[in-house]
């Protein structure tokens, strides 16, 4: 889609332009609202809406709601007893039935946005057009094309474009990229990871609602499966461990035991292919549960286990104890000792705390992922940062999942062309 097609001016560009880079230069001054509006300032309280009060959006809204600075003025849903729910949580909120309708508000400045996968596109586009900020859920899109759209909106229009994967913000996931880039684990070659369950994902539909509306999940005109509602945190974590993207994936999927009327497989397993060689295998099962939801990170030196949980380190016999080795716990699992990766037990951390530092990663473990990425969603529009997992950190998450999908469902070595990241 040209850039004209987005409904953007040169002009309209420009503005956008001047307002992200005049608040990313003066840092603390703010980030602009709109390009004829006024800015967020470090200390004003920012107008906030959700749209899609279901389970997660319920979620999220709670956390949201007690996050200093901030205040919801708005949520939409179009099941009635959801928007209701979200004005129960929301105190003070209005409700709306059209999101288009909310977006009118000139008061608005930021919209998270919990609705099902196939409306995150048009959602996303529709508030930027309207100037406000948007931190949407995962994953990104529902197709390709749809995530490199939003990519783009988001840097025509200067505003800010945040996705909801939230391991980017957890202190235990930061904490091992940071033990990662020193080396911990030398040269990664491989990495695995899985989703298991021992469910059928399908929800009761309750009777003022309709099988669309409940278990969108499960149908392929509307979800793109285990790939994009699980796999997708897992090809996130994976990208921004190994520092690049897939080139290529082959994989085999079926619908095997789960059949009840859905069209998405109900077991996945694939291989993706990354330019410098790595391979990345990943898994989800709906009818075992073994081994639940890690990514197994395996260098040269070491492998790492990553989980929304604990974290280990498993040290190859033939690499020198690591000097923080004697401070950690040891545990065993799978019948090795490995290491948790406690963020209060590393030199580094040791090191900052002898000296006074701040310490985001201990205060941060107090506190949920989800609650890091909203208040770090929220800081972005005060002193402009990138947000972590932006626009594009989710585009490329998003891509390799959808290609998994097609390699699946064709049976075919599927390129993932790098053109295809840009935008
Ligand atoms: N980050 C995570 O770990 C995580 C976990 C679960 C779900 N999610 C994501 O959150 C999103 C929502 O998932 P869910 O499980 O909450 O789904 P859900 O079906 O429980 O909730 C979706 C809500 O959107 C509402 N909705 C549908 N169409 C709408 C419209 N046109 N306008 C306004 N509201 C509309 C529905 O009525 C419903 O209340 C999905 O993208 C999903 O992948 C993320």
């Amino acid at each position: 889609m040209s850039d004209q097609k987005d409904g953007l001016s040169r002009r309209d560009f420009l503005k956008g332009s001047v307002a992200t880079a005049a608040a990313v230069g003066l840092g603390s001054v703010g980030v602009f609202t709109h390009a004829h509006a006024e800015m967020i300032g470090p200390n004003d309280t920012i107008n906030a809406a959700l749209i899609g009060v279901g389970a997660e959006g319920s979620m999220l809204l709670k956390k949201a709601v007690k996050i200093a600075g901030v205040n919801f003025v708005a949520v939409c849903d179009i099941q009635p007893k959801h928007l209701q729910q979200g004005m129960d949580i929301a105190k003070g909120a209005k409700g709306y039935a059209d999101y288009q309708e909310m977006l009118d508000r000139k008061d608005l400045q930021a919209v998270i946005i919990a609705a099902p996968i196939g409306l995150h596109e048009s959602m996303t586009v529709d508030s930027l057009r309207a100037g406000k900020h948007v931190l949407c859920e995962k994953m990104m899109a529902y197709s390709v094309d749809g995530a490199r759209h939003m990519a783009r909106v988001a840097r025509q229009t200067g505003r800010k474009l945040q996705i909801g994967h939230q391991r980017r913000y957890n202190p235990r996931y930061r904490h091992a990229y940071k033990m990662i880039q020193d080396g911990l684990l030398g040269e990664i070659t491989h990495v695995r990871s899985q989703w298991n369950r021992n469910a059928s994902w399908r929800r009761p539909v309750p009777q003022d609602s309709t099988e669309e509306l409940t278990n969108w999940r499960l149908y392929r005109k509307s979800s793109q499966g285990l790939m994009a509602e699980l796999g997708s945190h897992q090809i996130d974590v994976v990208n921004w461990m190994v520092g690049d993207v897939p080139s290529a994936v082959v994989g085999i999927g079926g619908l095997d035991f789960w059949k009840d009327g859905r069209d998405i497989f109900d077991n996945v397993q694939v291989v993706f292919e990354y330019p410098n060689g790595v391979k990345y295998t990943f898994q989800s099962l709906t009818t075992n549960q073994f081994d639940g939801a890690t990514e197994q990170v395996m260098g040269t030196k070491g492998t790492m286990i990553l989980s929304e949980g604990p974290c280990t380190f498993y040290r190859e016999p033939k690499t020198d104890e690591e000097i923080w080795e004697s401070m950690a716990t040891k545990q065993a699992a799978g019948g090795k000792s490995g290491i948790v990766l406690d963020a209060s037990k590393s030199p580094r951390l040791e090191k900052a705390a002898a000296e006074g530092s701040a310490i985001p990663e201990l205060e941060n473990l107090k506190k949920d992922a989800y609650t890091l990425e909203m208040e770090d969603f929220f800081q972005t529009l005060r002193d402009g940062h990138e947000p972590m997992c932006s626009g594009r950190v989710g585009m490329e998450t998003c891509i390799p999942a959808i290609k998994a999908n097609d390699a699946m469902e064709t049976r075919q070595w599927t390129d993932i062309p790098a053109s295809l990241y840009k935008i």
